[in-house]
């Protein structure tokens, strides 16, 4: 699950680039799991996960989540870590310390982004600390229990069939197994373009399926994502119906025994839609991410984004807001945003509109990388360039003077920023 290091390079020289340019790295928020990885944004680096960081990284998620805490909630998670009982003297003890005390902040907190860095800690403890013996360990199954999310992990077993039913009521076709079903189509490699995507690190080996439900005109877009030395392959799957109002999500996940697990790619392929996990069972969160007026995330000109658009009906209203089907229950209910209302509609608001989503996240992963990699659309050279200023408003709402050209578009970044950090707008005083 390593970043290929030529990546990593690059990467790191971006990210000293400090007030030449780079993306602020090692904020305690800066992290999160998509994809089978643990990604930092905005570089969209892929994190190497070793026992040398891990520690460090779980204090990072741990910050992060505690940040979360409104007022109410952090007296009262207080309370209850006051009253883990395990140890917490060597490195490991302290690892796994953490580990409870973000499950516990998480579920206090109840918010995406608290759940979403939850989810970071479970990636980093995956297969070197076991949930069960930590708890135990740490004295924590009581508190666990009464935050009432102890058994969370695979609940909605029982509810597959359900949220397929209303995918289909609501005119989203949920497709037969690839293998099988003649309207899936093969829409090409990716791999020649990996470096204009965002989570590129291990796109070694990607490929583009679509598919076309005849009855009801909607269609599905699957991502397929193998990587050269390594078991685990993604595919996941977005079907939405023709004029992209509603939206379903698939991942090759299925269940297993009391947890879940990730299949590869010649199993997924056999397997009918049936068998894979509801999606607030899965490992990713795509809500995340896929948001705004239609569910796909689009980089214009790429093969990808060709594809995708290839399937579109219609053109998508700016203003349209696609629903989860059947998602929108509690706990944490997967919602879209409304629609960015600019007070001016140029800049990066003269094409599309953009989600009044208030993390930090999607911003970092999305908006920002967008900005330095494809927005708008023909400034940027097909590779990131090293050590090139970061298209983003530093903390007193200015932009490196290299960027002078792109002046017209500083003002609705620094409007994005201030919607995703919930902040009020800051405007340059020097520029
Ligand atoms: C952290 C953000 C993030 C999360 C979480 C995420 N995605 Fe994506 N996804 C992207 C981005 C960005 C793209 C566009 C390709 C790129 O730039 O890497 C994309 C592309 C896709 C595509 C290709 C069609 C398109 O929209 O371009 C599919 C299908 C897809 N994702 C499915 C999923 C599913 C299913 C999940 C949840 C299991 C998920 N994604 C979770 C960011 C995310
Ligand atoms: C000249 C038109 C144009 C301008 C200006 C522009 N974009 Fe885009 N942008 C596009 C198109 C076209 C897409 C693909 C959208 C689609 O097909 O759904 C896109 C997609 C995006 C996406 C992916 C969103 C998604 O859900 O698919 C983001 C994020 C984005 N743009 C951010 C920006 C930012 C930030 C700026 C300003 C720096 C900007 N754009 C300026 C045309 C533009």
């Amino acid at each position: 699950m390593g970043a290929l290091p030529v990546v990593a390079g690059i990467a790191g020289l971006l990210l000293t680039g400090g007030a030449s340019g780079g993306p602020p790295s090692n904020e305690p928020c800066n992290l999160i799991a998509a994809y089978g990885g643990i990604f930092e944004v905005p570089s969209g680096v892929e994190v190497e996960v070793s026992d040398d960081n891990r520690p460090g990284l779980l204090d990072r998620v741990h910050a992060c989540v505690e940040s979360e805490l409104s007022d109410g909630a952090s007296t009262r998670y207080r309370q209850m870590a006051g009253t883990l009982t395990g140890p917490d003297r060597s490195s490991t003890q302290q690892a796994e310390r953490n580990f409870v005390e973000i499950e516990l902040a998480a579920a206090i907190a109840g918010t995406d982004a608290a759940e979403q860095q939850r989810q970071v800690a479970r990636r980093l403890a995956r297969g070197q600390l076991e949930f069960d013996e930590i708890v135990k360990r740490q004295g924590a199954g009581s508190v666990l229990k009464d935050s009432s999310l102890d058994q969370d992990r695979v609940k909605y077993r029982n509810s597959v069939a359900a949220y397929q039913k209303s995918c289909v009521d609501a005119g989203v076709p949920v497709p037969g197994p690839l293998a099988t079903d003649p309207a899936w189509n093969y829409g090409g490699e990716l791999d020649a373009e990996a470096d204009r995507y965002f989570f590129r690190a291990d796109w070694n080996d990607a490929e583009v399926w679509t598919y076309r439900g005849a009855a009801s005109g909607g269609f599905c877009v699957m991502l397929v994502r193998r990587k050269a030395n390594k078991e685990e392959q993604y595919a996941g799957t977005i079907c939405t119906d023709r004029l992209q109002t509603n939206a379903c999500f698939f991942d090759n996940v299925v269940y297993d025994g009391s947890g879940t697990k990730r299949i590869g790619w010649e199993d997924f392929k056999k397997r009918d839609f049936g068998e894979l996990v509801h999606p607030k069972d899965g490992q990713d969160f795509c809500n995340m991410c896929h948001l705004g007026n239609n569910p796909f995330i689009v980089h214009p000109g790429t093969t990808l984004g060709k594809v995708v658009k290839s399937m579109y009906a219609a053109d998508v209203p700016n203003s349209q807001k696609f629903k989860f089907v059947g998602l929108g229950d509690e706990p944490s209910p997967w919602f879209n945003f409304d629609p960015i209302v600019p007070s001016s509609p140029g800049g990066c608001f003269t094409c599309h509109g953009l989600p009044k989503i208030t993390s930090g996240r999607f911003c970092a992963g999305i908006v920002e990388i967008a900005a330095n990699r494809t927005m708008p659309p023909g400034h940027w050279p097909p590779e990131p360039q090293i050590g090139a200023p970061w298209f983003w408003p530093d903390s007193n709402g200015c932009f490196s003077e290299d960027l002078a050209p792109l002046a017209d578009y500083f003002p609705s970044l620094v409007k994005l920023q201030s919607v995703c950090s919930g902040k009020v707008e800051k405007i340059c005083q020097a520029q």
